[in-house]
C-alpha cells in the first residue's frame, strides 16, 4: 500500500462550554491569566448525559454516514484515550455494537492508553497494519477521545473534552512520511492517574512542562538526524509549512515553537537572521538544563518566533483554544484546525506533529498532505467537519453551573445504580447521550 495515512476525519465536542475569561473572574486569578497567560479562550465540559463512550459513538457514527462508509469496510478500530471507564473493557468494545449491527465483528484492535499520546499509538498501530502483511485491504479506523477534568486549581483552568475519528488507508490526502519520526519515551511523574477511584490526575505542572519540552528537543534531533541521513542535509524549520504541537494550552504551544526556533539557530547560528542571533547569543553558552528554567531565554526565543509562529503555527490553534486540552485528541484537534483554516494551500505541503503523553512518551512525526479526490479530500473533510458551525452553536454556561456539573461527576465516577436526567435539549441531533448505569455498572446509551 502506497501513500497510507488519513483518508478521512470527523470531530465532536459537547455543546457545553464556559468562558476563560469567566472563569478566572470566579476563581480569583488575576486578570488575563487564563486568556494572556495560558492563552486560552474558552473550554468545553461534559455534562452528566455526555463521556468518553458517547462522545466516541457520535463521531464514529458521524464519520461512517457522512463519508458513506460501509461498516462491513473496517477491518481495525483502534482507540486512544487515558479516560478511564473500566479497567478492563476497552472503549472499542462498546463502538462494536456500530458495526455488529451490520454484521461485522471481525474488526482487530482494541484501546491504548498513556496519557495524552494514546491517540498517536492507535493512529500508528492503524497505519503499520495498513503497510504491512496482515491487511485485508479494508480500512482502519481511529479514534481519540478524553474528557480532561482537573481538581480546583491552577490545572482546573486546562480541562477540555472532544473525541475525533480517523479513517485510515492507502492513496490518502494525508500521507504519512513514515521514515520521518523521532520519538522520546522516559519514566516520569509529572501527570499521572494513581488515585483510581477519581478522574482527576495527580500533576506536577511546572514538571510537565519540562518534561514536555525536554522531550520535545529530543523528538526534534532525532527527527533531524534522520531528516539528514535521508536527504543530505540538514533539517530546520523552513523545511516544513507547518508545526502542531499536542496542545493542552496555547502558551505551552508558543514556548515549544520557540524551543524549535532555539534548536536551529544552536544548530546553525546562520539559520536565523541578524536580530534574531543576537538576541539568542547570551544564551548559546546555558547548559541544557539551565535552559529550561531560565526564563529569559524564553522570553527572548518567543520574541524572535514570533513571526514565523504567525505562519507556521497560528493556524492550528483554533480548536485548543476554544475547546481546551482534549487529552489524546488535543494534537489532532489542533492538525483538524490547520485543515479547516488553510485546506486550499495545503496541496503538497508537509506538515510537522509533535504527540506529547505525560510519564512520558513521545513522537515527532511527519505528514504530507495532497488535495485528494472527494471523499477523501482535505475540502470535503473541511466540509464534513464544520468546525465554524459547531464552535458557533456552543451554549456557554456560568461558573456556578460548571462547578457543580464537576461536583456532580465526581459522584458519578466508578458510580452504579443511577438514570441520567437524559436532557438532550443541548444535543444536536445524532448525538449519543448516557441515560443509565444499572447495579451491575452496566452502561446504556441513546441517540438523539
Ligand atoms: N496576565 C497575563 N499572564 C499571566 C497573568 C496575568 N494576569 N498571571 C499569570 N500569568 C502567566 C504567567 O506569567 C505564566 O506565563 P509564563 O509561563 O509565560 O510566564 C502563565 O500565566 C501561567 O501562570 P503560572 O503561575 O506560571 O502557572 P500556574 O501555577 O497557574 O499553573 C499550569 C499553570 C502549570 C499549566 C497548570 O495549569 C497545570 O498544572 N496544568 C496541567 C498540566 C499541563 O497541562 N501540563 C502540560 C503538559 S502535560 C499535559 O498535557 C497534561
Amino acid at each position: 500500500a502506497k501513500n497510507v495515512g488519513i483518508l478521512a476525519i470527523d470531530i465532536y465536542f459537547p455543546p457545553t462550554c464556559i468562558q476563560q475569561e469567566v472563569l478566572e473572574t470566579h476563581d480569583g486569578a488575576s486578570k488575563g491569566k487564563y486568556t494572556i497567560g495560558l492563552g486560552q479562550d474558552c473550554m468545553a465540559f461534559c455534562t452528566e448525559v455526555e463521556d468518553v463512550i458517547s462522545m466516541s459513538l457520535t463521531v464514529v457514527s458521524s464519520l461512517l454516514e457522512k463519508y458513506k462508509i460501509d461498516p462491513k469496510q473496517i477491518g481495525r478500530l483502534e482507540v486512544g484515550s487515558e479516560t478511564v471507564i473500566d479497567k478492563s473493557k476497552s472503549i472499542k468494545t462498546f463502538l462494536m455494537q456500530i458495526f455488529e449491527k451490520y454484521g461485522n465483528t471481525d474488526i482487530e484492535g482494541v484501546d491504548s492508553t498513556n496519557a495524552c499520546y494514546g491517540g498517536t499509538a492507535a493512529l500508528f498501530n492503524c497505519a503499520n497494519w495498513v503497510e504491512s502483511n496482515s491487511w485485508d485491504g479494508r480500512y482502519g479506523l481511529v479514534v481519540c477521545t478524553d474528557s480532561a477534568v482537573y481538581a480546583e486549581g491552577p490545572a482546573r483552568p486546562t480541562g477540555g473534552a472532544a473525541a475525533i475519528a480517523m479513517l485510515i488507508g492507502p492513496d490518502a490526502p494525508i500521507a504519512f512520511e513514515s521514515k520521518l519520526r523521532g520519538s522520546h519515551m522516559a519514566h516520569a511523574y509529572d501527570f499521572y492517574k494513581p488515585n483510581l477511584a477519581s478522574e482527576y490526575p495527580v500533576v506536577d505542572g511546572k514538571l510537565s512542562q519540562t518534561c514536555y519540552l525536554m522531550a520535545l528537543d529530543s523528538c526534534y534531533n532525532i527527527l533531524s538526524h534522520k531528516y539528514e541521513k535521508l536527504v543530505g542535509k540538514q533539517f530546520s524549520i523552513s523545511d516544513a509549512e507547518y508545526f502542531v504541537f499536542h496542545s493542552p494550552y496555547n502558551k505551552l504551544v508558543q514556548k515549544s515553537f520557540a524551543r524549535l526556533v532555539f534548536n536551529d539557530f544552536l544548530k546553525n547560528p546562520s539559520s536565523v537572521d541578524a536580530i534574531a542571533k543576537e538576541k539568542l547569543q547570551p544564551f548559546a553558552t546555558l547548559s541544557v538544563d539551565e535552559s529550561y528554567q531560565s526564563r529569559d531565554l524564553e522570553k527572548a526565543s518567543q520574541q524572535v518566533a514570533k513571526p514565523q509562529f504567525d505562519a507556521k503555527v497560528q493556524p492550528t490553534t483554533l480548536i485548543p483554544k476554544q475547546v481546551g486540552n482534549m487529552y489524546t485528541a488535543s494534537l489532532y484537534a489542533a492538525f483538524i484546525s490547520l485543515i479547516h483554516n488553510k485546506h486550499s494551500t495545503l496541496d503538497n505541503k508537509r506538515v510537522i506533529l509533535f504527540s506529547y503523553g505525560s510519564g512520558l512518551t513521545s513522537t515527532m512525526f511527519s505528514l504530507q498532505l495532497r488535495e485528494g479526490q472527494s471523499p477523501f479530500s482535505l475540502s470535503n473533510i473541511v466540509k464534513v467537519m464544520d468546525v465554524a458551525g459547531k464552535l458557533k452553536s456552543r451554549h456557554e454556561f456560568s461558573p456556578e453551573i460548571f462547578v457543580e456539573t464537576m461536583k456532580l461527576m465526581e459522584c458519578r465516577y466508578g458510580a452504579k445504580e443511577f438514570v441520567t436526567s437524559k436532557d438532550t435539549s443541548l444535543l444536536s441531533p445524532g448525538t449519543f447521550y448516557l441515560t443509565e448505569v444499572d447495579s451491575m455498572y452496566r452502561r446504556f446509551y441513546a441517540k438523539k
